[in-house]
């Protein structure tokens, strides 16, 4: 993993691969034990940093942290210095005096973890926890990992169907980047009013109707993201998209899953009836994201101080090398300056 986790992207489908390991073999069953901690991260400090609502998000990382045996900060923006007028540069400059090992950032702002990224303490690692409609990464690694725990690790050519309020959606912006690069076939289902412009660069079929559910594997619903509509009034009619996007137990033909981010909005974009079913894998989810969650803590730290100890010891071979070439040229000069007496 490189120093900070802003983007899916940041990830290859290798790294995606082996992050995921790491929660599968080493943290997944940690929850069955009955003492469920280890010693992993024990004398690092991890600070959740929290400028918008959350649960899911937050009790997984604050918890992960736990778990890990690391000391946790966690900080809320509506009862932090925020309220007093401190900027996001200045919290990170003074929560710095810390010497974080990693900050998990949410921000309603697209771009704040990288902000983060440029300001933070050396040696700190940013783990962005969702940035406005920007990127969710670790939301879209837990994905993954779920779709592995149900399909099998290898998911190439499983068909997806991401339904709901793309156009505002941090997840559907991450999760269509990081399902392509597992190989899964995204299609885009939303009112034309909901997808972003020029979606086809995204590389995903677009579909304005639930008839498009009928031929994929996973179904993966969105909430309506309101507290993003503020500029426009993206849906006329709340009751008529529930006619014409609300998923329900009709939709689905055998053997199809269905995710969902939480918070779901129930007899909105989810039927209450296949909330209340076993057709959903939303519980899953949650579980998953706690081992996932885990695992980027642990190898973000690990990674990183390898990739150093390989940059130390490159360093000292060039450094030996220059030596060696001092040495000989030292050596060469020397005959010349003794050939130069002689
Ligand atoms: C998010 O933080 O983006 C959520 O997990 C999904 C949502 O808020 O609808």
């Amino acid at each position: 993993m490189k120093q900070h986790l802003l983007s899916i992207n940041d990830l290859s489908r290798e790294e995606i691969g082996s992050v995921l390991d790491t929660a599968r073999f080493d943290f997944l069953d940690l929850s069955k034990r009955e003492i469920k901690k280890v010693p992993t991260l024990r004398g690092r400090t991890v600070i959740n940093l929290f400028y918008e609502k959350s649960t899911r998000t937050s009790t997984s990382f604050e918890l992960a942290g736990k778990r890990l045996s690391a000391d946790v900060i966690n900080v809320k923006a509506d009862s932090s210095a925020t309220g007093k007028g401190e900027s996001l540069k200045d919290t990170v400059l003074t929560l710095g005096a810390y010497r974080p090992d990693i900050i998990v950032i949410r921000h309603p702002h697209v771009g704040a973890a990288a902000f983060v990224a440029r300001y933070v303490v050396a040696g700190a690692h940013v783990i962005n926890a969702g940035d406005g409609k920007g990127e969710h990464p670790t939301q879209s690694l837990l994905d993954i990992f779920s779709l592995q725990q149900e399909f099998g690790e290898d998911l190439a050519g499983l068909r997806v169907a991401i339904v709901g309020d793309i156009l505002h959606s941090r997840v559907a912006r991450s999760n269509i980047i990081g399902f392509q690069k597992m190989g899964m076939e995204v299609k885009l289902v939303a009112p034309p009013a909901l997808l972003p412009r020029g979606v086809e660069a995204l590389g995903a079929e677009a579909r304005h109707g639930l008839d498009a559910l009928a031929d994929v594997d996973v179904i993966y619903l969105l909430r309506t993201q309101s507290e993003r509509h503020e500029r426009a009034n993206y849906l006329p009619s709340l009751r008529e998209y529930i006619s014409r996007y609300q998923v329900g137990l009709r939709h689905l033909s055998g053997g199809q899953k269905v995710l969902h981010p939480g918070p779901i909005n129930r007899g909105v974009e989810i039927s209450a009836e296949l909330a209340d079913s076993g057709e959903h894998l939303i519980l899953q989810q949650v579980e998953a994201g706690l081992a996932v969650r885990m695992a980027v803590m642990y190898r973000i730290i690990v990674d990183s101080a390898a990739a150093a100890a390989d940059e130390a010891a490159a360093g000292d071979s060039r450094a030996g090398a220059r030596a060696a070439e001092g040495e000989e040229a030292a050596g060469k000069a020397k005959i010349k300056n003794i050939r130069a007496v002689g």
